[in-house]
C-alpha cells in the first residue's frame, strides 16, 4: 500500500467516508483503491467478536476465552500475566480476522462506585500503567493493534455521555495522565480510545490539547485516536484537535460536516489528510497478517486459571485456610453454582469453557453438601433459602460462604449505588455468623465491598471476577495447592463513608475532583484514615523476611535491592513495594509507590530482587511553571510487604 499516492488519488468524499466507522466494528473501506477495512472487538480482557450482521448485542458473539478482568489482574502485581493473556488474546483475535482489540481499560479508580472499576486496573497510575502496557505489548506481539481506553478522566459511569470531569492540572498530570503517558512511552498502542466526557469543560473528543498536544506532541503517539462509540460532537473540531477516526458511524451529518468544511477551508487540507493517513498507516499495519490462524482454546484455559490463581488476595485467615479434602464441608451461597466470573457491559465474552466452583469441587471430589442460601438474580433476603441453611450448618463445626457482588449491582453504564454486598447475602452471613459457626468467605465481584462481618469470620478469599477458569483457580488456592499470592491494587474502606467526597461523587453532570492528587491510599495515608484493607496488602499460607536492603545511585536512576526469604512451608510468591516518601515543601502524599517486584520462591528458598526507580519519576508536577520538577530535600525509599 502506497501511502503518499493514495492520499492523492483519494477523493475528498473518500477521505471522509476513511474517517469513519462503516458499523459497529468495522472502518469504511474503499473499494475502488483496495483500501480494506480494519475490524475490531471488544475487549479488554477477551473477544466479544459479534458474528455477521451482529448488532453489537451480548448473545451473538463468538466462543472467546474469558480472562479474567483487570480489577484481578492488578493484584498480581505481575505484568507478565497481562502479557501473556495479550499473547493469547491476539491469537484468538487472528483466528477471527480482528485487526483491534478494544481494550485495555486503563482509568484511574478514582472511587469504588465506578461502575466500570471491575475492567480499570488500579488507583495507581504505576501499577495501572505497568499493567496495562504490558497486556497492549503482548497483544501487539502478535501485530494485533489495540485502543487503550477510556482516555482520559472517564472515571464515572452516570452521566457517562455528558459529564465533565473538573480536576486541577496537578492531578490530571501526576494521577490520569500519568497512567496513559506509561502505557504509550512504554508500549506503543496503534490507537487510543477517546472517552465520552469532558474534561475541564471540553469534550476528550474536541480536545487539542489532550489529542494533539500531550498525547502525540509530547508522547510521542503516532498512531490513530478513535472516539468511543458516539462520542463525537463537533466532528470537524474533533479532525482538527485530532480525532482520527469516528466510531462507530456511519453518521451522514458527520461525513457532510467533514466534506463541507473541508470545501469552505474550515477545516485545513493539512488537518484532514494528517488523520486520513493516520488511517492508512492503521490499515497498512495488518495487511500481511495470518488469516484464520488455529488457537490452542485448552491452553487458554489453563492460561486463565493460572492467572486467576496469581490474582486472588487473601484478606484474612486465621489458620482455617487451607482446607482439608478429607472433611466434609458445609457449603452455602449461589455464587458457588453461578461462579460471577466477569463484568457486565461491552466487555461481557461468550466463554470458550466454563469452570464454576462447584465443578471444580466435583472434578476434584470433594464431598460436600450444599445450599443456596440466597438467590443470585435476587437483592431480598429469602428466608427459606436463609432457615434451610441455618438448619442444615447444625451438623458442622465451619461453613464456607461464597458471596460477591452480581450483575445487579455492577455494570458498565451505571455507577454502584453503594458499597453493600446484595442484602439477601448480609441477611444470609448475618443468620449463619449467629450460630458460632467458623466461617469462611470467597468473593466475587468486580470492586471492593463493606464487609460488616470482616472481624468475626476465619477466613477470606478474594477472587475479583476470575474469568472463565475461575473455579479451577478457586479450589486450587481454597485446598493449598497453590498459596494466594496477590495483594489489592485499590484500598477497600471500612464504609463507605470514609471514601473522600463520596457523597458527591456521581450525583451531577460536573464532578469535581476536588480532593485532587490526593486519590485511593495516597489519601488514606496522609490523611490518616483507619481502612479495611490498604492498598498493597494481601496475605499467604507461606511467610517472607526481608533483609540486606541496598540503595545505589547513577546519574539516571537508583537501584533498590534486598534478600528475600521464603521461611514458610508453601511455595508462594511475595510482591516487594517500593514507596518513597518525598520532601514535604510542596504539599505532596506521604508516599507513593515508584517501583515493585513480584518473586517466587519455594519453601526455604532466597533470591535477591532489584527495583530501579528513575530519577525523573520522582518529580511533581508544577502547575505554575507547567513542568515537571524535583523539589530538592531527604528523600526515603520504603521497601514495603
Ligand atoms: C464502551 C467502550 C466499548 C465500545 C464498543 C462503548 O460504549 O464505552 O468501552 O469498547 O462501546 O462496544
Amino acid at each position: 500500500m502506497d501511502i503518499k499516492k493514495l492520499l492523492v488519488e483519494l477523493t475528498l468524499e473518500e477521505k471522509a467516508a476513511l474517517l469513519s466507522g462503516v458499523d459497529f466494528m468495522y472502518t469504511n473501506p474503499v473499494p475502488r483503491l483496495s483500501i480494506p477495512s480494519v475490524r475490531m472487538s471488544d475487549g479488554p480482557h477477551g473477544l466479544r467478536v459479534q458474528k455477521e450482521g451482529g448488532d453489537n448485542g451480548v448473545n451473538g458473539s463468538e466462543p472467546a476465552t474469558c480472562f479474567p478482568t483487570a480489577a484481578s489482574t492488578a493484584s498480581s502485581w505481575n505484568p507478565e500475566n497481562t502479557y501473556k493473556m495479550g499473547e493469547a488474546i491476539a491469537e484468538e483475535a487472528l483466528h477471527y480476522g480482528i485487526n483491534i482489540l478494544l481494550g485495555p481499560g486503563a482509568c484511574i479508580k478514582r472511587n469504588p462506585l465506578c461502575g466500570r472499576n471491575f475492567e480499570y486496573f488500579s488507583e495507581d497510575p504505576l501499577l495501572a500503567g505497568k499493567m496495562a502496557a504490558a497486556e497492549v505489548n503482548g497483544v501487539q506481539s502478535r501485530n494485533v493493534g489495540v485502543s487503550v481506553k477510556h482516555f482520559a478522566l472517564n472515571n464515572a459511569e452516570n452521566f457517562r455521555f455528558m459529564g465533565d470531569s473538573v480536576c486541577d492540572m496537578r492531578a490530571i498530570r501526576e494521577i490520569y495522565l500519568k497512567v496513559f503517558e506509561i502505557i504509550v512511552k512504554e508500549s506503543k498502542p496503534h490507537t487510543m480510545m477517546c472517552a465520552y466526557n469532558k474534561i475541564n469543560g471540553e469534550y476528550c473528543c474536541e480536545n487539542k490539547w489532550l489529542l494533539t498536544d500531550v498525547l502525540r506532541n509530547e508522547w510521542g503517539f503516532d498512531g490513530v485516536v478513535m472516539s468511543d462509540w458516539g462520542a463525537t460532537h463537533d466532528r470537524v473540531k474533533g479532525v482538527a484537535a485530532g480525532l482520527d477516526l469516528e466510531m462507530p458511524g456511519d453518521t451522514a451529518i458527520c461525513r457532510k460536516w467533514i466534506i463541507d468544511s473541508a470545501k469552505d477551508g474550515t477545516l485545513k487540507k493539512e488537518e484532514l489528510d494528517k488523520s486520513v493517513e493516520n488511517i492508512l498507516r492503521l490499515v497498512k499495519r495488518y495487511e500481511n497478517n495470518p488469516k484464520e490462524t488455529a488457537v490452542d482454546w485448552e491452553a487458554h484455559n489453563a492460561l486463565a486459571a493460572e492467572i486467576a490463581e496469581d490474582c486472588a488476595v487473601l484478606l484474612k485467615n486465621d489458620g482455617m485456610l487451607p482446607l482439608s479434602k478429607s472433611e466434609r464441608l458445609f457449603v452455602v451461597g449461589d455464587l458457588f453454582e453461578k461462579m460471577r466470573y466477569q463484568g457486565a457491559g461491552s466487555s461481557m465474552i461468550n466463554p470458550t469453557y466454563l469452570s464454576t466452583t462447584k465443578t471444580a469441587f466435583d472434578e476434584n471430589k470433594i464431598a460436600y453438601e450444599f445450599c443456596r442460601g440466597y438467590a443470585e438474580n435476587n437483592l431480598e433476603p429469602d428466608e427459606k433459602l436463609i432457615s434451610e441453611a441455618i438448619t442444615k450448618a447444625k451438623g458442622y463445626d465451619s461453613v464456607l460462604v461464597f458471596a460477591g457482588l452480581t450483575d445487579y449491582v455492577e455494570s458498565e453504564g451505571a455507577d454502584r449505588e453503594n458499597m453493600k454486598l446484595p442484602a439477601n447475602q448480609l441477611a444470609l452471613i448475618d443468620a449463619l455468623m449467629k450460630t458460632g459457626k467458623k466461617t469462611i468467605i470467597v468473593l466475587y465481584g468486580g470492586s471492593p465491598m463493606e464487609l460488616p462481618f470482616a472481624d468475626k469470620v476465619s477466613a477470606i478469599l478474594n477472587m475479583y471476577l476470575p474469568g472463565q477458569n475461575g473455579g479451577t483457580a478457586t479450589y486450587n488456592l481454597l485446598f493449598g495447592v497453590k498459596s494466594p499470592c496477590g495483594k489489592l491494587a485499590e484500598t477497600w474502606v471500612k464504609s463507605y463513608a470514609d471514601v473522600p467526597l463520596g457523597k458527591y461523587f456521581s450525583k451531577t453532570v460536573n464532578e469535581i475532583y476536588k480532593e485532587s492528587i490526593f486519590v485511593g491510599y495516597r489519601y488514606y495515608l496522609t490523611a490518616n484514615k483507619e481502612v479495611r484493607y490498604p492498598f498493597g496488602y494481601g496475605l499467604s499460607y507461606t511467610k517472607f523476611n526481608y533483609s540486606d536492603m541496598q540503595v545505589t545511585e547513577s546519574d539516571a536512576e537508583y537501584k533498590v535491592s534486598c534478600e528475600i526469604v521464603n521461611n514458610g512451608k508453601y511455595d508462594g510468591a511475595e510482591i516487594v513495594q517500593l514507596y518513597v516518601k518525598a520532601p514535604q515543601g510542596v504539599f505532596k502524599p506521604v508516599k507513593e509507590l515508584k517501583g515493585f517486584a513480584k518473586i517466587y520462591l519455594k519453601a526455604g528458598e532466597s533470591k535477591k530482587i532489584e527495583i530501579v526507580v528513575k530519577k525523573d519519576d520522582l518529580r511533581y508536577w508544577n502547575a505554575k511553571e507547567n513542568r515537571p520538577v524535583t523539589e530538592s530535600g531527604k528523600y526515603e525509599l520504603q521497601l514495603c510487604s
